[in-house]
């Protein structure tokens, strides 16, 4: 589903080169949830970048449904991006002027749906992380745990094959971090939907079925979660 084969990266500014990812080789297959863990500037959030897209590599590959996005043009990535990768981002990055429904909906504008399915979609989607009754408040409306739920409604409408979700609960106090740990986990289980989860902490990766560490650019460990330890604290569905 996802496999990332011989990836390097490196930033240049002018005549400095910063040498950040070095040969990182994985796979991720369809359904699972992965955890990226290491310290801060190891590389986390260059190599989620990567994946999802949103820059190129210095060097390699990486395949997502059997397409390698590193080949794509411009245009072409972008229209692979809408249809096969969801993004969360810490910070939420919702649209303020919009109301709850219309950023979950966003996403859906270049498909060629009804607006009565749309919002359809939206509704049960806002339903499945547990706020139905904020769906027409505007985001400044709603706890920072709730704007995240917002969020990870807004990526999975499109039904992408995966999501790449960078710190989702950086921003977020321990009770609500593990609410919406549980909710991620829960959607994993429900609808086999993809994640590959960036976080430091450790407790939270443990929680996945799989954990890649990054160390100074390379990966050091893969381990393995033998079983899935159900979410703590946090509220379900
Ligand atoms: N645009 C850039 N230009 C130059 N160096 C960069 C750029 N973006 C990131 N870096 C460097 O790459 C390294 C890895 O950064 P990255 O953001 O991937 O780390 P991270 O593991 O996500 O850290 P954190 O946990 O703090 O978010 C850092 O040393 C950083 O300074
Ligand atoms: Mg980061």
């Amino acid at each position: 589903m996802l496999r990332v084969e011989k990836i390097s990266h490196s930033f240049k500014n002018g005549n400095e080169v910063t040498p950040v990812l070095n040969d990182i080789n994985f796979s991720v297959k369809k359904g699972e949830m992965v955890a990226l863990l290491g310290s801060s500037g190891s590389g986390k959030s260059t190599l989620l970048n990567l994946m999802a897209g949103l820059m190129k590599p210095s060097d390699g590959h990486i395949y997502i449904a059997d397409q390698d996005i590193v080949k794509l043009s411009e245009n072409k990535l972008s229209v692979f991006r809408r249809k096969h990768i969801g993004f969360i981002f810490q910070a939420y990055e919702l649209i303020t002027s919009l109301t709850v429904r219309e950023n979950v909906e966003l996403p859906l504008v270049f498909q060629s749906l009804s607006p009565r399915i749309r919002k359809q979609k939206a509704l049960a989607l806002l339903e499945s992380v547990g706020i139905p009754d904020k769906a027409e408040l505007f985001p400044s409306q709603l706890s920072g745990g709730q704007q995240q739920r917002v969020s990870i409604a807004r990526s999975l409408i499109t039904e992408p094959s995966v999501i790449f979700a960078d710190e989702p609960t950086g921003n977020l106090d321990s009770k609500t971090e593990n609410e919406i740990i549980s909710i991620l986990l829960q959607l994993n289980k429900t609808m086999n939907t993809t994640f590959i989860v960036v976080t430091h902490d450790a407790e939270v990766a443990q929680q996945m079925q799989r954990i890649f560490t990054l160390h100074d650019g390379s990966l050091v460990t893969e381990q393995q979660i033998a079983a899935t330890a159900e979410p703590q604290g946090g509220e379900m569905l």
